[in-house]
C-alpha cells in the first residue's frame, strides 16, 4: 500500500510544473468581499485583537460575499483551505480542483476542530481530568464524524503543549502540565481522529501542535519567547509529540514562538533532526497562521523571501496564510538558493497525506444528506454528557454536597444562563444555541429554582441579591471566566476571579448564606479566598453541549464526581509557573529562613496535580514495588471506605533518588481509573517499563541508571504512600 502511494507520488511529481508544485504548498483562506475587502485571517485578527466584536464578526460573515479564489484552484495554485466547511460548498470547490485543474489534485480542507465540531465536548484541559483514554478517543471519533460530514478532512488538533503556567490562555486547549499524561492524551486523540483506516470517509487527519514548547512562553504571555536546556525540551515538552508520531499522526504544526533564539517554523534542529531523523516522521508539516512571515518580525530573517527560504529549507512543507512560499519559491529555485530536491521533498510530504487520506480515490467523501444526518445527531449528546460528567473536579466540599432536592436553591451569576458560554474557547463551529446552560440543567433536575444574575454592567444589583438570598437555603454561584478569557491571545496577569464576581461572593457570604461555587473557566484560577470562605467548589470548566445537565447531576449526587486536576491550582499567581514534578532543590522549603519559599505566601499550591474529591472516600494500603525483567512492577490496594460507589484515579509516581543530573521530586508513570463499590477493596497492578524511567544526561544521552527509586501511589500528587526499591 505504502509503496503504491510512493509510486503514485513520483508519477504525479514528474508531471508537475514548478508552479503546480509551489501551489501544493499553499494553504489559502477565504477572502471576504463586500462591505470591505479583507482576508479571512485579517478578519480573525480583528476579532482577536478587539477591533471588532464577535457579533460584528458574525454580521460580516453573514453579509459578506466569500471569494474562494476559484481561478487559483483551477490553475493548481491552491492545495488546501482553512475556513471552508459545508458538504455542498466543499464539494463544489473540490470539483474545480479535481475536474478542472490540469492534474486533478484534490484539495485538503482543514479546520480547528479542537473539542468537538457542532456537538461540543469539554475543553481539552477539562477533558484531560477524566484520565480516561477510551473516552478521549471516543470524543475525537465523534468530532471526526461530524467534521468530515461537513467536508473537513483535517483538524488542527490535538494541541499537546505541556503547560505549567496558568496565565497562558492556551492552557485551556491542552491536557495540562504533565508530559506522561499529555502523551496519553495525544495518542488517544490521534487514534480517535484518524482511526485504523484513515481513508474512511469519517476519519480526518490529526495535527499535533504546537511544535514545540509554546506552553513555556515566558511570563505566560502568548507568543512570547522560550528558552530551555535540551534536556528539559526532550524530557518535558517533546514526549507528547514523539508519542503522537509513534501513533501515526500525519501532520504537525510548528509553534509561533522562538525556542532558544530560533523561530520554531525555521528550526532545522526541530523539524529535521528531531522530527524527521530521530522520530522518523514522514507526514506533513504545516505552519501556524502567518508564522512564516512572522520570522521577519522575529528579526530572524530580513524579508519574506528569506523567510520562505529559511522555513522551506528547514523542512516546513505548507504555508498557512502568509503566502511567502507562493510569492517567493519560484525565484528561490531559479536563483539556486533553494534546490529542487528540497521543494520536491515538501511536495511529496503534502501529496503523501492526501493519498493516505484517500482524497485521490474518494475526493467527495460527504454530501448534503450525510451532513444532515450527522450534524448534531442526538445520539452524540450522551457522549457529550459522559465526557462532561467525568471532567468535573470537586475541589472543596464541607459536606453540603450533594444537595438535597427538597432544598430551596438560588442560582446567581451571568455565566449561569448563557448557553454560548458553555462551549469555551476554540469552538468555532459549536452550536451554542443547542447547549444546556447551568440554570437549564438545574431546572431539568428540579423545577423550582430561583435565578437572579445579580451583576449588571459591572455592578452588583443589591435587590436581586436580597431576593435570591432571602428565599433560598443555598446559593449556587456560577462564576469564573467568560469564554473569551482563555484560549489564544488570552493570557491573564491576574488569575483570580474577576473583581465583581469576588464582590458578589463576599456579599452573599457576609449574609451568612451557604454558597456552592460552580466554576466555569479555561485555566487554573487562584482561589484562596474562595477556598476559605465558601462551602463547596465545583470545577466545571467549559463543558460544552451537555454542561448544565452534567453540573446538575453532580450537584444533586446523581453522579459521583471523579475528575482529577491535570494542572496545578496555585495559591497565588505569584507562584506561577507551578507544577508538581519540579526538580529537587538543594534547600527544600522548611522552617529555616534559608530554604526555597516565599515570605508572603505558601510554597504549596492550593490544589495539586492529580487532586479531586469524591462523595465517597478511598483508602490506600499495601503498596509494593519490584524490579522484574526490565519492568518496575507496582501493586497497591484501594478501598472505598464511604457509603456510595465511586470511581478513583489511582496514580503511580516515581522518583530517581540519586542521579547524575538533578531529577524531579516525582513523576507520573502510570494511572488507572476504576469504579469501586462502597466497602469494596481492589488491588491494582501496574507494569512500568524501565525504559520510561530514564532521562537525558549531560551529554544528551538517554540513560536509565541503577540505584534507588522511590515509588509513590495515591489519589493525588500530594497524598501518597511510598516505598523504595533498588534497580
Ligand atoms: C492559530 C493557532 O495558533 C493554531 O492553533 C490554529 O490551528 C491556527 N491559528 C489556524 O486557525
Amino acid at each position: 500500500m505504502e509503496n503504491k502511494i510512493e509510486n503514485r507520488i513520483e508519477e504525479l511529481l514528474n508531471k508537475m510544473t514548478l508552479d503546480e508544485k509551489i501551489g501544493q504548498l499553499h494553504q489559502s483562506g477565504v477572502s471576504i468581499v463586500g462591505a470591505f475587502e479583507v482576508s479571512f485571517e485579517e478578519l480573525i485578527n480583528m476579532l482577536t485583537d478587539g477591533r471588532i466584536t464577535p457579533k460584528e464578526f458574525e454580521e460580516y460573515m453573514n453579509n459578506a460575499e466569500e471569494d474562494f479564489h476559484e481561478d487559483d484552484i483551477r490553475a493548481g495554485h491552491i492545495s488546501s483551505f482553512n475556513g471552508v466547511h459545508g458538504a455542498e460548498k466543499v464539494n463544489r470547490l473540490q470539483k474545480i480542483a479535481v475536474e478542472e485543474s490540469r492534474l486533478g489534485i484534490p484539495l485538503l480542507i482543514g479546520a480547528d476542530i479542537i473539542h468537538g465540531c457542532k456537538t461540543t465536548f469539554p475543553i481539552p484541559l477539562a477533558e484531560s481530568c477524566c484520565f480516561d483514554e477510551k473516552l478521549w478517543e471516543k470524543t475525537a471519533e465523534i468530532s471526526a464524524e461530524e467534521a468530515s460530514s461537513l467536508g473537513i478532512a483535517w483538524t488542527f488538533a490535538p494541541m499537546i503543549d505541556v503547560a505549567r503556567d496558568p496565565r497562558w490562555g492556551r492552557i485551556s486547549e491542552g491536557a495540562g502540565e504533565d508530559p506522561y499524561l499529555v502523551s496519553k492524551f495525544a495518542v488517544a486523540k490521534v487514534k480517535g481522529f484518524q482511526g485504523e483506516d484513515l481513508s474512511k470517509p469519517n476519519k480526518i487527519l490529526a495535527c499535533a501542535k504546537h511544535f514545540v514548547a509554546y506552553g513555556a512562553c515566558e511570563g505566560g504571555r502568548d507568543y512570547n519567547t522560550t528558552d530551555m536546556s535540551k534536556q528539559k525540551l526532550h524530557e518535558v515538552y517533546l514526549p507528547p509529540f514523539k508519542a503522537a508520531v509513534k501513533a501515526g499522526c500525519q501532520t504537525i504544526m510548528p509553534a509561533f514562538n522562538d525556542l532558544n533564539g530560533v523561530p520554531c517554523s525555521m528550526s532545522k534542529y526541530l523539524l529535521k533532526d528531531v522530527l524527521r531523523n530521530e522520530y522518523k516522521f514522514d507526514g506533513m508539516l504545516i505552519s501556524d497562521a502567518n508564522a512564516i512571515q512572522e520570522c521577519v518580525i522575529h528579526g530572524a530573517v530580513e524579508n519574506r523571501k528569506e523567510a520562505a527560504l529559511s522555513c522551506l529549507s528547514a523542512g516546513l512543507d505548507m504555508d498557512m496564510g502568509s503566502n511567502c512560499y507562493g510569492e517567493h519559491t519560484k525565484e528561490l529555485i531559479e536563483s539556486g538558493d533553494l534546490s529542487i530536491d528540497e521543494l520536491n521533498t515538501a511536495v511529496r510530504n503534502v501529496l503523501r497525506v492526501k493519498f493516505r487520506k484517500g482524497l485521490f480515490d474518494n475526493p467527495y467523501f460527504t454530501n448534503s444528506k450525510r451532513e444532515k444526518e450527522t450534524i448534531s445527531n442526538v445520539k452524540f449528546r450522551s457522549l457529550a454528557k459522559e465526557s462532561a460528567l467525568n471532567s468535573i473536579v470537586l475541589l472543596k466540599n464541607d459536606g453540603i454536597l450533594p444537595l438535597k432536592k427538597e432544598m430551596k436553591i438560588g442560582v446567581v451569576g451571568n455565566l449561569a444562563i448563557d448557553k454560548w458560554e458553555t462551549i469555551g474557547a476554540w469552538a468555532i463551529m459549536a452550536d451554542g444555541d443547542n447547549c444546556i446552560s447551568v440554570v437549564e440543567g438545574i431546572k431539568n433536575s428540579k423545577n423550582d429554582v430561583l435565578y437572579e444574575k445579580c451583576i449588571e454592567d459591572g455592578k452588583l444589583i443589591e435587590d436581586q441579591i436580597d431576593k435570591v438570598c432571602s428565599s433560598s437555603d443555598v446559593i449556587i454561584a456560577v462564576v469564573g471566566e467568560s469564554r473569551d478569557m482563555s484560549g489564544e491571545a488570552s493570557s491573564r496577569g491576574d488569575i483570580s476571579l474577576p473583581e465583581i464576581q469576588q464582590a458578589l461572593l463576599k456579599n452573599i457570604v457576609k449574609r451568612g448564606k451557604k454558597v456552592v461555587v460552580v466554576l466555569m473557566n479555561g485555566r487554573p484560577l487562584a482561589l484562596s479566598w474562595e477556598d476559605k470562605n465558601v462551602n463547596a467548589i465545583v470545577e466545571a470548566w467549559h463543558l460544552g453541549t451537555e454542561m448544565g445537565n452534567a453540573v446538575s447531576d453532580v450537584l444533586f449526587g446523581d453522579f459521583n464526581p471523579c475528575g482529577k486536576l491535570t494542572a496545578t491550582f496555585p495559591y497565588n499567581v505569584g507562584q506561577c509557573p507551578i507544577y508538581y514534578n519540579h526538580p529537587s532543590t538543594g534547600r527544600p522549603a522548611g522552617k529555616s529562613k534559608f530554604t526555597s519559599k516565599y515570605l508572603d505566601m505558601p510554597i504549596k499550591p492550593l490544589y495539586p496535580f492529580g487532586y479531586g474529591l469524591s462523595y465517597t472516600t478511598f483508602q490506600y494500603s499495601d503498596l509494593r514495588a519490584d524490579f522484574n525483567n526490565q519492568n518496575l512492577e507496582v501493586s497497591v490496594k484501594v478501598k472505598n471506605t464511604g457509603d456510595i460507589d465511586g470511581s478513583e484515579v489511582t496514580q503511580i509516581y516515581v522518583q530517581d533518588v540519586v542521579a547524575s543530573r538533578v531529577r524531579p521530586v516525582k513523576e507520573l508513570k502510570a494511572y488507572e481509573k476504576v469504579l469501586i463499590k462502597s466497602g469494596e477493596e481492589k488491588e491494582l497492578h501496574f507494569v512500568i517499563s524501565c525504559d520510561d524511567l530514564g532521562y537525558y544526561n549531560e551529554e544528551m544521552k538517554y540513560v536509565i541508571e541503577k540505584g534507588l527509586y522511590r515509588v509513590f501511589a495515591g489519589g493525588s500528587s500530594e497524598e501518597l504512600l511510598q516505598v523504595e526499591v533498588e534497580l
